[in-house]
């Protein structure tokens, strides 16, 4: 008879808030002997091992000592139709929208294609120790279908949509305001709130949209005030340039979004870079996300995110890869390059707010942090299992580290795929590599 429940043994850290440092160890627990239990896809409890197994029932136990365990990594911007466009050389944001991504796209009209992708996709932010995404698809409904359909079979907690683009793009890759509606209309009916699968409306920016189009988006998220919104802000000098020249009436670029009625805790802005005071009081009067997107800002040369002043303002920042503009599916390397970005404007991110982000605080901005990035009872057991010791170098590193924020900052300076040992979607392990099984 297979057991009903699992118990995964390891270090355990779980967060409760935003840790300020190391001393604010009421935002954290940290177990040197944990435990996370584990039955029908949620976690029934975590913490001490001793605490944790005394209420299990003949589980099956999984020893993943030395490792450390958390919850699964959340991206909360990528692209699904750029897997084949990452790592494409030498150009800012318009050009390489035009010269690469766009031409790629094009390709997703074939939901054989789409399908294919989609796996691979998936497999790759699993073994980067991402658990739950939040996706731009390609303008083809086929696209989005391919996306929800795959994560359904895995059991994946996702979040996306189609990208609603009506100009400024090339011949197949657009849609018109009736067909964007009507296409997110039917996605929205098909995929939302089915299973682990929440949609996201998604303008692909005001380049790409005329007011009509906007004017659509804008009926959806009324229509649809549960569905999350998606879109691109300020990422880049040209692109403001041309936004305001599409758009002369508005006051600056956020004020598009705001005229059509995107704005609000549910919006997710990716970059959010080159921002004027008065689109900042906006962002905090309206609840709107920025997405900070390190690896993407750097590689296009897009700008410094200013992390400190939104926090400042109150301003709840989510973090992302942006694959394919991104150069890395990983959120430790997507941390480790933020790390970066912040030193360069004097500002700085300790490992244990580094770890809160990638996980809880990314989950707060989505408002699922009952659902996904904590390792708390009731939620959903999706689990990283984490080894500083993973490459030579990191294990030369780990010998001379002396705390749990020591490791941390290793794993994510130094830490990629290779770090990431095991990975559980809804209490499933996904990676093959066997593990060690022990009897409590
Ligand atoms: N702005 C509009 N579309 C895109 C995209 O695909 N990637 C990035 N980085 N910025 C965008
Ligand atoms: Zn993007």
């Amino acid at each position: 008879m297979t057991p009903k429940q699992t118990l995964l043994r390891g270090r355990t850290l779980n967060f409760s808030a935003e840790p300020t440092g190391p001393e604010d160890t009421a935002a954290y627990q940290y177990c040197e002997d944990g435990a996370v239990l584990i039955e029908g896809g949620l976690i029934v409890a975590s913490g001490d091992y001793t605490a944790v197994a005394a209420q299990a029932v003949q589980p099956q136990v999984i020893d993943h000592r030395p490792h450390l365990l958390m919850a699964g990594f959340i991206d909360t911007h990528i692209h699904f139709p750029q897997v084949q466009v990452i790592a494409s050389w030498g150009a800012q944001l318009l050009d390489w929208l035009n010269s690469y991504t766009f031409p790629e796209e094009t390709r997703f009209a074939s939901p054989d294609h789409s399908a294919a992708m989609a796996g691979k996709f998936y497999d790759l932010l699993l073994g980067h120790g991402t658990t739950t995404a939040v996706a731009y698809c390609s303008v083809h409904k086929a696209s989005a279908d391919a996306f929800f359909a795959e994560a359904a079979r895995r059991d994946m907690r996702m979040i996306g949509g189609k990208v609603m683009m009506d100009r400024n793009a090339p011949d197949g890759l657009m849609d018109t305001p009736q067909s964007g509606y009507d296409d997110t209309q039917a996605l929205i009916r098909d995929w939302h709130g089915k299973g682990r699968a929440s949609y996201a409306i998604t303008p692909r920016f005001a380049i790409t949209s005329t007011p009509a189009q906007m004017e659509m988006a804008q009926a959806l998220v009324a229509e649809n005030p549960d569905c999350y919104v998606q879109t691109h802000l300020s990422e880049n000098h040209a692109e403001i340039d041309f936004t305001r020249e599409l758009y002369p009436q508005a006051r600056d670029y956020l004020d598009v979004y705001e005229t059509y009625g995107l704005l609000g805790p549910k919006a997710l802005l990716g970059h959010a870079i080159h921002l004027t005071p008065r689109e900042i009081d906006a962002l905090a009067e309206t609840g709107a996300h920025p997405v900070f997107c390190p690896t993407s800002n750097l590689f296009l040369g897009s700008g410094l995110f200013d992390g400190a002043g939104l926090r400042a303002r109150g301003i709840g920042n989510a973090i992302a890869t942006d694959v394919g503009a991104g150069t890395s599916y990983s959120m430790l390397q997507t941390l480790n390059e933020g790390y970066k970005v912040l030193q360069l404007q004097g500002q700085s991110l300790h490992p244990l707010r580094a770890f809160h982000w990638i996980t809880r605080g990314n989950a707060v901005t989505l408002g699922l942090e009952g659902k996904i990035g904590t390792l708390d009872a009731g939620t959903e057991a999706d689990v990283v299992v984490l080894d500083a010791r993973a490459t030579p170098a990191m294990d030369l590193r780990m010998q001379r580290a002396g705390s749990l924020s020591d490791e941390l900052f290793i794993l994510q300076m130094l830490g990629d795929d290779r770090a990431v040992a095991q990975v559980y979607v809804a209490g499933r392990a996904s990676k093959g590599a066997p593990v060690l099984e022990a009897a409590i």
